[in-house]
């Protein structure tokens, strides 16, 4: 078995709390039913909730405990070199639009912290993109024009303040980091208290068209004028998104520090292999969290040791104590990096919202979505529709399908601890062997297309290298697109 150190788990969720609404029980109806209690089902609901409209929520697992809850949580318009990208590949019209989205999105977060005394840890910091080699000094005086292009400010620097060498640096001043999920247990107050109506463990298992929309649980229907599907990868959309996007996963771990302005300010780096790097805290006291690069959902046979890697180059580079927490978090990308928002379908699936492929810069992108999608249900105009159009087109290449990284001969190759793919005639079976010796089996077909899943050793769940559901050992589901859990199997 891999015995990576610090618990499993984000830093942010543990010491966020619970917010504890119950499981939906029965029919009910409202305007608007929003599926998925991350930052944009919150978002949506809350501004819907302010504009006096009738919502309700329901969130598969707890909320404030997924994508979000697991991120790297900088509120910035800084998504490492992003400018001079969408002026090339877009327009300037467009990446203003790009800039302006997210500013107002990371202003909200501010103001609704503010506002609904949401005690998340919002810390003021700059946010650095950083250059280790000669080519990347040179993408970083390259993004500073663009950045000047577009209207936002910020600075070139010969290396960035971190204790190891760079070779350039661009700063945006006053930007700002939190814990997520304390902010998204401070929405759901917030949207509680406005009357919106919240039920978690309430797995959106089918969503269909009645006299409008109808959500089913396993313990109840919803029936609403409008659907938002904020599921971070949707489950349902007149216009599939799963070959629209890729998902992408990331390692994280945070470090306990003596001092909490080891390393003062939010980072990320350019160059292979990536880094990100922000201070933070748990209830023990401050952290260091650090990220390795991205890599395709389920399509690594050992993820583990990519925590291995992570953890001797923050030793290497910067002065971290005993590993407190670790755990992967998956995102989807795009291929123009702009995210899918809106409705897919106006005319012939009206009223019907989705939002995905945040590119792991969902924070603030997300916050603009669920501003953009409460505007369009409320009746206004918002300029970021085409920019977000889900529809526009999109390169056939750009989504890759993985094999299972885990297939073995037989269960005596699975270890006390670890995960293996067993192959019995047409069937393939996703087989986990306890610390006791006992084995644990379900199917190792996906439920959302039928992938074969990988064992992820760090996380220990089955991850599908398609479109990226996560299950749990158990079968589960811990991520979608899936909806259903992977069948039980016997041995
Ligand atoms: C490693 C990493 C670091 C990141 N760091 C940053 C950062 O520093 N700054 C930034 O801007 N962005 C960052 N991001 C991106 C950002 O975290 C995400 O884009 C954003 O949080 C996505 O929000 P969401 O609401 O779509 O997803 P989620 O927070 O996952 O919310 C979706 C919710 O829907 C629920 N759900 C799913 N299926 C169903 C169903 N069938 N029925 C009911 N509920 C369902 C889920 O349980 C979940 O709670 C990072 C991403 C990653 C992977
Ligand atoms: S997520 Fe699509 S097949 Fe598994």
């Amino acid at each position: 078995m891999v015995n990576l150190p610090g618990n499993r788990g984000s830093c942010w969720v543990a010491g966020a709390g619970r917010t504890g609404y119950s499981p939906l029980d029965g029919s009910i109806h409202a305007e608007t039913v929003v599926v998925g209690g991350g930052i944009v089902g919150l978002t949506t609901a809350l501004r819907l909730g302010e504009a006096g409209r009738s919502v309700i929520l329901l969130e598969a697992l707890e909320i404030g405990g997924q994508v979000t809850g697991r991120s790297t949580a900088k509120i910035t318009t800084q998504h490492a070199l992003i400018y001079r990208h969408l002026i090339d590949a877009l327009d300037l019209a467009k990446a203003r639009r790009y800039a302006e989205a997210n500013s107002a999105g990371a202003a909200l977060i501010k103001d609704w912290i503010r506002e609904y005394a949401i005690a998340c840890d919002l810390d003021r910091k700059p946010a650095y993109t950083y250059a280790t080699s000669a080519e990347g000094r040179e993408a970083i005086v390259a993004e500073a024009e663009a950045v000047r292009q577009i209207g936002l400010e910020a600075q070139v620097l010969d290396g960035a303040p971190l204790p190891f060498e760079t070779t350039g640096a661009l700063c945006f001043a006053d930007q700002a980091q939190f814990n997520p999920a304390k902010y998204l247990v401070g929405l759901a107050h917030a949207v509680a208290d406005r009357g919106g109506r919240m039920f978690e463990r309430s797995r959106a298992i089918l969503i269909g068209e009645a006299s409008r929309w109808r959500v089913v649980t396993a313990g109840g229907t919803v029936h609403a004028e409008h659907v938002v599907v904020a599921t971070n990868m949707t489950v349902k959309s007149p216009v599939g998104m799963a070959n629209r996007t890729q998902p992408r996963c990331h390692t994280a771990m945070a470090f306990r520090i003596d001092d909490p302005l080891a390393v003062d300010g939010m980072f990320i780096g350019i160059d292979d292999p990536t880094h990100s790097i922000r201070t933070g805290s748990d209830g023990t006291g401050p952290l260091l969290v650090v990220l390795g690069p991205k890599f395709d959902t389920g399509q690594d046979g050992n993820v583990a040791a990519r925590f291995v890697e992570l953890e001797e180059w923050a030793r290497r580079n910067l002065a971290v104590g005993e590993v407190a927490w670790h755990w992967c978090n998956e995102d989807y990308d795009t291929a123009d990096r702009v995210p899918y928002v809106g409705e897919p379908d106006p005319e012939k699936a009206p009223g019907f919202h989705i939002a995905t492929g945040f590119n792991a810069w969902g924070i603030s992108n997300g916050t603009a979505a669920g501003m953009m999608i409460a505007d369009t249900i409320l009746d206004r105009a918002s300029p970021w529709r085409s920019l977000y159009d889900p529809t526009r087109p999109y390169p056939k290449d750009f989504h890759k399908n993985g094999d299972s990284q885990s297939v073995v001969s037989g269960t005596r190759d699975i270890r006390p601890g670890e995960g293996g793919v067993i192959v019995r005639g047409e069937e393939k079976i996703a087989v986990c062997r306890d610390e006791d010796g006992a084995l644990h089996a379900v199917s190792a077909s996906c439920t959302h297309k039928g992938c074969t899943v990988t064992w992820n050793n760090a996380d220990r769940t089955w991850d599908c290298p398609c479109h990226g559901s996560i299950f749990a050992l158990d079968g589960s589901v811990i991520h979608g697109p899936a909806r259903k859990p992977l069948a039980s199997v016997e041995l």
